[in-house]
């Protein structure tokens, strides 16, 4: 008898659309198979003003159409307006606001140096409900590129969030057994992304036989403890876990290169990956949990009314390597393993 998982439609809490003709490119690929996604701010120039949120969000829409929805997020500097913040919240237009410190990753040159100057900004959302979604990684040049996200916690996370009572936050694609401990340490305002690839690959993948470009994300991927940690997390069906892809393509020649740019694009075979490893853990039940219930329960969004199927088969499914792009081919990320859940057409 086929093995079949029905749930109900997911959602991306971390997606990068990018723009112009990759956008083009990859966003049905996420329009596919998930109904909403929490779509990033990292363009260059980022999008900081409700009204460059607004725009964008219709620069998706003319590609996806409306059977996908973009939920928009503003890029914190600290320049940022709270009284934009909130206008853009109070019209619909944007459901969160993520803080990149500065030089932590892809575009983030703009993001926050100084914590204390984006204090009015922090507290005007805490008070409008509006949830701060934070890259967890310290820049100082001092401190380990593994070791970033501990120290974040420590240095940034923790002295913001008692400063700020009643501030919502999201820690996006966590990596480590710290980020796990914190986040369930805390009984309520705190939720964590979790990425496909941080499921998949620990940093030996990446390093082990010849450095493997397409494996290097950021956060980068760490020791093998780690990643069984966030498969423990995935798959408890704690409410505080949920997906976030942070699917976010690079053309080829960008990654491939002497110095490669971090991202992971997974848009295209998520829900397959997803499917065998919460069935390797013996969690399948709880993969609709993961995917389609515990992120809008954190937004206080409804559960998407549509649903997905998926089938088991006993030949693997084949996906494509590359997607062409008009600036350039993607690489679609390779978990290493043959795949067998197959999303059916809808
Ligand atoms: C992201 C990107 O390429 O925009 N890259 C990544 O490795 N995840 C930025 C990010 O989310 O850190
Ligand atoms: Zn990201």
């Amino acid at each position: 008898m086929t093995q079949r998982l029905t749930l109900s439609r997911p959602d991306d809490w971390h997606l990068h659309l990018r723009d112009g003709a990759m956008l083009q490119g990859i966003a049905p690929e996420s329009a596919r198979h998930f109904a909403r996604a929490i779509i990033m701010p990292n363009l260059l120039p980022p999008v900081v003003t409700g009204a460059e949120a607004a725009a964008y969000r219709d620069r998706i829409l003319a590609v996806t159409g409306t059977g996908f929805t973009p939920l928009m997020t503003l890029y914190l500097t600290e320049a940022t307006d709270p009284a934009d913040v909130v206008a853009a919240h109070r019209d619909g237009i944007i459901t969160a606001v993520k803080l990149y410190p500065a030089g932590a990753t892809t575009n983030s040159a703009s993001g926050v140096r100084d914590f204390d100057r984006v204090r009015g900004v922090l507290e005007a959302m805490a008070e409008a409900g509006i949830p701060l979604l934070c890259h967890g990684e310290v820049t100082d040049p001092e401190i380990d590129i593994f070791d970033r996200e501990a120290v974040f916690i420590d240095r940034v996370l923790d002295p913001i969030r008692r400063a700020t009572p009643g501030l919502r936050v999201v820690m996006e694609h966590i990596t480590t057994t710290d980020a796990v401990n914190y986040v369930t340490a805390e009984p309520e305002g705190l939720g964590a992304t979790i990425t496909t690839h941080h499921l998949v690959i620990n940093r030996n993948h990446i390093l082990v036989g010849g450095i493997k470009p397409h494996y290097y994300c950021l956060p980068v991927a760490k020791r093998e403890i780690h990643r069984e940690a966030l498969v423990k997390a995935a798959t408890s069906g704690d409410a505080r876990f949920f997906l976030g892809t942070d699917s976010a393509p690079h053309a080829d020649d960008a990654k491939e290169s002497a110095c490669g740019c971090a991202g992971c694009f997974t848009a295209t075979n998520t829900l397959s990956i997803l499917a065998h490893v919460f069935e390797a853990a013996g969690a399948l039940e709880r993969l609709e949990g993961f995917t389609s219930r515990h992120g809008p329960a954190f937004y206080g969004l409804p559960v998407n009314a549509g649903t997905i199927t998926l089938e088991r088969r006993e030949a693997p499914v084949p996906y494509p390597a590359k997607i062409e792009t008009g600036a350039g081919p993607v690489t679609v990320f390779d978990p290493g393993f043959p795949l067998h859940w197959q999303v059916m057409p809808a």
